[in-house]
């Protein structure tokens, strides 16, 4: 896929624990790792992601000569990226939630996980593209759920060359939406490491909550003031601006 060496693999423990296995045997700088399941897909702070076939996950091997606190910019890079693929089948409407959650209709639809160790980041993705996973507290979707059939006729028939489209959607086009999201990926990172953090904070911004929504973090409730230049998440709350640097958000 573009610019990526990639490595596929029907099923895996966890994609993101494969790419730091070849980073320790010398893998380059974007490697791909996709695999077509997970057994131990793992989310942010120390939960499980639920991996059955028919969704997509990808890790990318990422060797950055920047400091950590740089490459947390990363998951913002990677939100947009999703974003934009999840655009492709339904413009307009995925938003995001700090720091790197993409939603449609409200629902979680992707997941980032940015991990660094031994001087590389690893930066996995999971979208659901047939299956919404059970049991969470949050509400979840997938795209084959949230796409109107008479909207997956209209796809790019690259994509897309099937006279069964919705058919199609739940299985084939996990390739054609991971390859997407490679390419986006490729011209987001090449612009943030060119141009720096700027521009991903203000078009991160635009497909955010409006400023003002009521967010909680942790036992932190404020109004929604953006995002700082580091990517920190900023809080109006009775007691003065707050800014937030880890965990999850709730809109209330
Ligand atoms: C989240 O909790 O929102 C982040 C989920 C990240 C899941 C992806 S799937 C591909 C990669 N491999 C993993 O084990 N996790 C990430």
């Amino acid at each position: 896929m573009v610019g990526f060496g990639v490595h596929s693999y029907d099923s895996l423990g966890s994609t993101s624990d494969e790419a730091f296995r070849l980073a320790r045997e010398g893998a380059p700088h974007g490697t791909v790792v996709i695999a077509r399941e997970q057994t131990a897909g793992r989310g942010r702070t120390g939960r499980g992601w639920q991996s059955p076939p028919g969704n997509l996950y990808l890790s990318v091997l990422l060797r950055l000569d920047l400091p950590p606190a740089r490459v947390a910019e990363l998951s913002f890079v990677a939100a947009l990226a999703v974003a934009q693929t999840v655009d492709a089948f339904l413009p307009g409407r995925a938003r995001l939630k700090w720091p790197n959650d993409v939603l449609v209709d409200g629902a979680k639809v992707a997941g980032i996980l940015v991990e660094q160790a031994d001087g590389v980041a690893v930066l996995g993705i999971g979208v659901n593209v047939a299956h919404c996973p059970s049991g969470l507290a949050y509400p979840v979707t997938s795209l084959v759920k949230a796409i109107p059939t008479a909207v997956i006729a209209e796809l790019d028939p690259a994509i897309h060359p099937t006279d069964s489209p919705r058919e199609r959607s739940l299985e084939g086009d996990v390739a054609g939406v991971g390859d997407l999201l490679l390419r986006r990926l490729a011209s987001r990172l090449a612009s943030w490491l060119a141009d720096g953090f700027a521009l991903v904070r203000s078009d991160w911004l635009a497909r955010a909550h409006p400023i003002g929504t009521v967010l909680r973090a942790g036992a932190t409730e404020g109004a929604f003031a953006g995002i700082d230049t580091d990517g920190a998440l900023l809080l109006d709350t009775p007691d003065g601006r707050v800014r937030i640097v880890g965990g999850e958000v709730q809109v209330r």
